[in-house]
């Protein structure tokens, strides 16, 4: 087999077979098919698509490429949650919490943040000495203990996923169906939770823009996962106006907390109970309105604050900060960005709003950079909104005081303004299983 006749036949048109799928994933990882090949099959793909069959397929050889961790030593049904990707999107930190806090085990490997939208990785490390690193006996040992450990990707967890994933980023190659159902499930089938619940986010921060595309996506990797055993269900979530108020890694970190004390935004608050009501289903099978009964009580008496504090303390972090969130550094520099026009929010560009909070130094712009935990945005006004001129519609946070101007100007852009109020849009469009 020869990986050009391989990249001529995608680019004409025409289906991969299971062996030459196999051929191209396994070659890719051992570095015997190069980059810039690779690179070529991508796009090819990109343009030409994989059919369902080549899809199942490659999930299995990129799920293949690595190790496979296996809980079954870990007692009770466990659950993975997974979000395709947004801006302010700190579900985990709360969604999980409150599951483990009504008796669901989550062992779950998360990742950094790509491109305008940030990773859970990244905001649990903004806690002084929280450690995501947590391998073999101590991740079963933090699971079994806590009933939650999130950990980053492991050293031989999919490694055909991380290579390629790397290439797709640099090569205009990542918002395709195909590509990013079987780069997700290929991971969570390898990380060996019982039952698996998708979270994709669609609007313009999403890398699903179209509802219609995320519905396609959902579809196909609950599809996927059914029929490699594991109970997968998608909710469809809107991500066309950043989650939250807050952007940035401790930002996130204490609106979290600030919303399992029951007092976070109202968006936020109804996609994470909606998110560990669902695990919570997943794991127990009761019917859901219980399920979402069971989570709001798990907020009201503390259980779930506390299960993020245990988690935290496990995984080697200072759980004081969680206690009293007043503990994080404070950004040294900040400022208040002022609305141009009278009468309302009409919409925002949310991926430019993610860019934004990059320039502040929240996100990376190269592989390389460093993060600054403490920068980022508060948003005073979304979509909806009305506003004045002169009112404050964000505020901005950096270590770098040159960093805001570049911030400032891309944040404007991300804000539309009109004389009506727009229509709202649900927080939780649709469910797929
Ligand atoms: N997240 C992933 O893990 N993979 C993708 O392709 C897109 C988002």
């Amino acid at each position: 087999m020869r990986i050009t006749d391989i990249i001529r036949k995608k680019r004409d048109g025409f289906a991969l077979s299971r062996e030459e799928i196999e051929f191209f994933i396994n070659g890719f990882v051992k570095g015997e098919i190069k980059d810039y090949q690779a690179s070529a099959l991508l796009m090819a793909i990109y343009f030409n698509d994989m059919d369902e069959r080549e899809t199942f397929d490659l999930t299995k050889a990129m799920l293949d490429s690595g190790d496979k961790v296996d809980l079954s030593k870990i007692d009770g049904v466990k659950v993975d949650k997974h979000s395709t990707g947004g801006v302010g999107d700190k579900t985990t930190l709360v969604s999980a919490p409150i599951a483990a806090a009504c008796g669901v085990k989550i062992a779950k490997m998360s990742g950094r943040g790509l491109g305008h939208t940030g990773g859970t990785i990244d905001k649990l490390e903004s806690i002084p000495n929280f450690r995501t690193d947590i391998n073999g006996r101590e991740f079963f040992d933090i699971v079994s203990k806590t009933g939650i450990c999130i950990t980053g990707q492991s050293g031989n967890l999919c490694p055909a996923d991380k290579k390629l994933y790397a290439l797709r980023d640099v090569t205009e190659t990542v918002d395709k169906i195909c590509l990013i159902a079987s780069s997700i499930m290929s991971k969570k089938l390898a990380c060996g939770s019982d039952k698996i619940l998708l979270d994709v986010k669609t609007g313009s921060g999403a890398f699903m823009k179209d509802f219609d595309d995320a519905k396609r996506l959902a579809e196909l990797m609950v599809k996927i996962g059914n029929s490699a055993g594991k109970k997968t269900k998608a909710l469809i979530t809107d991500m066309d106006i950043p989650l939250g108020n807050a952007i940035g890694n401790s930002l996130e970190v204490i609106e979290a907390v600030d919303t399992l004390c029951g007092k976070g935004p109202e968006d936020l608050e109804q996609v994470c109970i909606e998110l560990a009501a669902n695990m919570i289903l997943l794991a127990q099978g009761a019917d859901l309105e219980k399920c979402r009964q069971m989570a709001r009580q798990a907020v009201k008496d503390g259980s779930a604050l506390e299960k993020l504090a245990q988690t935290v303390e496990a995984q080697g972090g200072d759980r004081n900060y969680i206690c009293d969130t007043k503990r994080f550094k404070k950004a040294d520099f900040e400022r208040q960005v002022k609305s141009p026009a009278d009468g309302y929010v009409v919409k925002t560009d949310t991926e430019k709003i993610g860019v934004a909070s990059v320039h502040l130094g929240a996100g990376r712009e190269t592989k390389e950079d460093k993060i600054d935990f403490a920068a980022g945005i508060i948003l005073k006004k979304k979509t909806g909104d009305s506003v004045s001129k002169g009112e404050t519609i964000a505020v901005l946070y950096s270590e770098h005081e040159e960093y805001l101007e570049a911030a400032e100007k891309e944040l404007l852009c991300a804000f539309t303004f009109g004389s009506t109020s727009p229509e709202k849009r649900p927080h939780i469009l649709a469910s797929v299983e």
